[in-house]
């Protein structure tokens, strides 16, 4: 099999494809013998098939980035030298950037436009950010007694095990190979079956830019196998991973085996709290975007709404209206569209069995009666909003992931922080009030790491990201991801007066 094909997609963008699995700095085929295909959403047709690895390919990356972690190449460079390999590698990220976001396009089956200005844009920034934090890693001093200088080092982790989902392919990437790299790890990494493209594509950059052989291995393959077969590894320091609650506990029990360094960002079901002194257009605009952008496969959506009494009808209706006006689902090539397929036939058929749960049980449906046909080509579902729902719902229990909200009424202030708080989740929330006081004082009291307010979803690549709860251990992002992925050393200096 050729290690690279020249495909072209349906925005005439032609570029070449690395198919192969990317260890030590080549593409070469899975040992496994394996491949997986992966379609357009938009309408089921087949992209390409690439490597697929199996536990034999897992230890071959493994066994390369080991070697690329004790080089004397990798070990030589300092942090201002890394810095100008991942500043690099964000320049080329930037020059492809056209060809990036149509792979995630294609492949995801998320809005191009979407794709080039929010994940590739963010994928440069990330590169960069971290190019900048790497020679800035230091250590303290801590005084105790005349006798003793003791200083830290935060030294990396070793070589790191990161396995990342579907909804934002090359965006995950960088989030999770930033921080990795600045710190001076090494990385084997593997992207979602559903989305295999854009990360070796990406491989391709990161040796372009001059990073070391084995310094960043990447890895296709089911999570059942390549995945476990990560979690697993004896010889894998740390795994950070992004995806369902479920997968990160099992990962959990996996990395016990010789007891990983983890980072989890797992599942959410965020709330949105609109109080009657919200300006409430711009409460109906960020509610359409915390929960419709990138067709509702965001960890943080807003997927729950709660608006105060006095204004629960009002804004239904205008939130309805939103929704009709501005989703435009169609292709993800098409530059009116803002609304593509979901990811896969898998996901839009979980999302219309909630739809019909969610009627089963009592939910009062406002929009979304009108689906595509089943036999229809494209993992489309339009959007779904159910008003009236109440806290035994399985709709408004369990993560959805797909362009799905449910919104019911809260009393007062107490009312409205008890429902938000009423989840196995934290990850987001976001709070709608031009009541300053109240604004700082619900964002406080709220069980979740990122709080909104009056916005959602306006994450930034210098502040922290990740969960209370069931939805994550530790912090990606911003200054905070550096602690995930250094260790401390202590070293104690004996000054000579117990000699
Ligand atoms: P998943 O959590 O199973 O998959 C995410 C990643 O984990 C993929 O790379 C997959 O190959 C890998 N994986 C799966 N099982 C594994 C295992 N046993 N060991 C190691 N790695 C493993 O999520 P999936 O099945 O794609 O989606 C199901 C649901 O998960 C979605 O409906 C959504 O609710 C949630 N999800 C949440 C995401 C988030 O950003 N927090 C992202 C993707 C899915
Ligand atoms: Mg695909």
């Amino acid at each position: 099999m050729a290690q690279s094909i020249q495909l072209t997609a349906p925005n005439q963008t032609t570029y070449l494809q690395p198919t192969g699995l990317f260890i030590n700095n080549e593409f070469v085929p899975s040992v496994y013998g394996d491949t997986l295909s992966t379609v357009n959403p938009f309408d089921e047709s087949l992209i390409a098939s690439v490597s697929s690895a199996g536990p034999e390919d897992i230890d071959l990356a493994v066994a390369s980035a080991r070697n690329a972690f004790k080089s004397e190449e990798w070990q030589s460079l300092t942090g201002y030298d890394r810095g100008v390999l991942l500043t690099r590698l964000a320049d080329l990220c930037d020059r492809d950037k056209h060809i990036l976001a149509t792979i995630d396009a294609w492949d995801n089956g998320k809005p191009y436009e979407q794709a080039l200005g929010e994940d590739v844009a963010e994928v440069i920034s990330v590169f960069r950010y971290y190019g900048g934090w790497a020679d800035k890693i230091q250590g303290r001093t801590i005084p105790t007694s005349d006798a003793k200088l003791a200083y830290t080092r935060h030294e990396p982790i070793g070589v790191c095990g990161q396995i990342i989902p579907w909804n934002y392919p090359s965006m995950m990437a960088a989030w999770k190979l930033g921080p990795a790299l600045a710190c001076g790890n090494t990385v084997v990494i593997k992207a979602a079956e559903q989305t295999p493209l854009s990360i070796l594509y990406l491989a391709s950059l990161i040796k372009e830019a001059g990073f070391p052989a084995g310094v960043v291995n990447v890895v296709n393959g089911p999570g059942t196998t390549a995945g476990a077969a990560m979690a697993s590894h004896q010889d894998i320091d740390k795994i950070a991973f992004t995806g369902s609650t479920n997968t990160g506990k099992a990962i959990m029990i996996a990395a016990a085996s010789n007891l990983k360094a983890i980072t989890l960002e797992t599942g959410g079901k965020s709330p949105l709290l609109v109080f009657d002194d919200a300006n409430l257009d711009q409460a109906v605009k960020w509610s359409h975007v915390g929960i419709m952008t990138n067709m509702g496969q965001i960890c943080t959506s807003t997927s729950r709404i709660y608006v105060q009494e006095s204004i629960y009808e009002t804004f239904v209706e205008k939130f309805k209206q939103y929704t009709i006006e501005n989703s435009i689902v169609g292709s993800q090539f098409d530059p009116q569209v803002n609304h593509g397929p979901q990811v896969s036939a898998a996901q839009k058929s979980r999302i219309l069995g909630y739809l019909e749960t969610a009627k089963r049980e009592g939910a009062q449906l406002v929009l979304g009666d009108e689906q595509p046909s089943p036999d229809a080509k494209g993992y489309f579902v339009k959007p779904i909003i159910f008003k009236d729902t109440n806290r035994d719902m399985t709709v408004v229990r369990e993560e959805v992931f797909g362009p799905f909200v449910v919104i019911q009424s809260f009393k007062d202030q107490k009312d409205a922080i008890d429902k938000a708080n009423d989840t196995e989740y934290g990850l987001g929330a976001a709070v709608f009030t031009e009541n300053i006081t109240r604004a700082h004082n619900v964002a406080a009291a709220i069980q979740a790491g990122m709080v909104w307010i009056n916005s959602s979803q306006d994450s930034h690549f210098a502040i922290p990201f990740g969960g209370y709860k069931q939805s994550g251990i530790g912090r990606e992002l911003g200054e905070y991801a550096l602690s995930a992925y250094t260790q401390v050393k202590a070293v104690h200096v004996n000054l000579g007066t117990w000699l």
